[in-house]
């Protein structure tokens, strides 16, 4: 029989908006997690930007200190990569780059034992393009977390045909275990399952808009008032990040070269003014200093 090795160590390498959330959700678990970046500067970021976030967090009541100053204790921050020798799982959070990702996985693949899984959060690139270049395939799927982590419950595991069931149900686990709902993937796509809706829905309200159906408050409206979501496509493209959209639709049709792939022109003018949303103070809508929406037309 074989014995499955149990997930004591946590890795998370990149300490930006997802990595530093996900090493939090572990920690808070009970994980020690080593939290690994190549820049220095960025683990302080890190550091601060978790702490203002917990502090709030126990200030509202939401969570008690002790475990907030335990869940801290259980972090490691560093930049050294052979530090993530111990680790049993190790979520990867990097730049969303190919040639990035297959170099540090390879890197990774050197470092730890064999029981070891690697896993990406990245939201486009599957694991089955960074898998030739590690020794035991089948430990190497996708963990998907949304953003912000520590908020947003639901987690996607990727398998890839090189992933193992063993892994797959390990991941499933590991996820239940750091309190989020975990929904397996038995065979990869791109965007996976909720970006891939997510995206259908932006498309066709870039669609009526750019063709005078409604404008995008409009739309946005239909949206919150008909169908009960929280937020419009417009305005939650605002919030992510216009450019965010932009990008994701540029890598599609590089690899499709389908036209219908290709970023929508009003996307893509925005991101040529540097229309970014929120971020920018403008998007499709205008914003102030605060991050608060300027005018409400409807
Ligand atoms: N931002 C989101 O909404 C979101 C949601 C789900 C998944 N993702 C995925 O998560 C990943 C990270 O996204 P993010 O928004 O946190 O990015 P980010 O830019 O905020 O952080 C990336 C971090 O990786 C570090 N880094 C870069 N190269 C490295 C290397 N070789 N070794 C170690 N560290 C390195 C950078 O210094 C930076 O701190 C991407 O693959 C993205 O697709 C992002």
């Amino acid at each position: 029989m074989v014995t499955v090795q149990a997930i004591k160590t946590v890795g998370v390498v990149g300490a930006g908006a997802m990595g530093s959330q996900i090493a939090m959700v572990c920690a808070l678990a009970g994980y020690p997690v080593i939290l690994q970046d190549i820049e220095h500067k960025q683990l302080g970021e890190s550091s601060q930007t978790l702490r203002e976030l917990m502090d709030k967090k126990v200030r509202k009541g939401r969570l008690p200190s002790e475990e907030v100053e335990d869940a801290f204790s259980n972090i490691t921050y560093t930049t050294n990569l052979n530090d993530l020798e111990s680790a049993d799982i190790i979520i990867e959070a990097i730049v969303e780059k190919l040639e990035v990702k297959r170099e540090l996985f390879y890197q990774l693949s050197q470092i730890v034992p064999r029981h070891t899984v690697l896993a990406t959060n990245s939201s486009t690139i599957v694991s089955s393009k960074l898998v030739d270049v590690v020794s035991y395939p089948e430990k190497m799927c996708n963990i998907h977390f949304f953003n912000p982590a520590l908020v947003m419950d639901l987690v996607e595991v990727v398998q890839g045909e090189h992933t193992s069931g063993e892994t797959a149900e390990k991941c499933m686990n590991f996820v239940r275990s750091i309190r989020k709902t975990p929904v397996l993937l038995k065979k990869e796509i791109s965007g996976f399952i909720a970006n891939r809706i997510l995206g259908k829905l932006m498309d066709e309200a870039v669609w009526l808009y750019e063709n005078g159906y409604a404008t995008h408050e409009e739309i946005d409206l239909v949206c919150k008032k008909a169908l009960n979501h929280p937020i419009g496509p417009f305005a939650l493209m605002d919030l992510t990040g216009i450019d965010v959209n932009y990008f994701v639709r540029k890598q599609r049709y590089e690899e499709s070269g389908d036209p219908k792939d290709k970023p929508a022109s009003i996307v893509a003018d925005k991101v040529a003014k540097g229309e970014l949303g929120r971020k920018t103070g403008k998007g499709f809508y205008e914003y102030n200093e605060q991050g608060k929406r300027i005018e409400e037309t409807v």
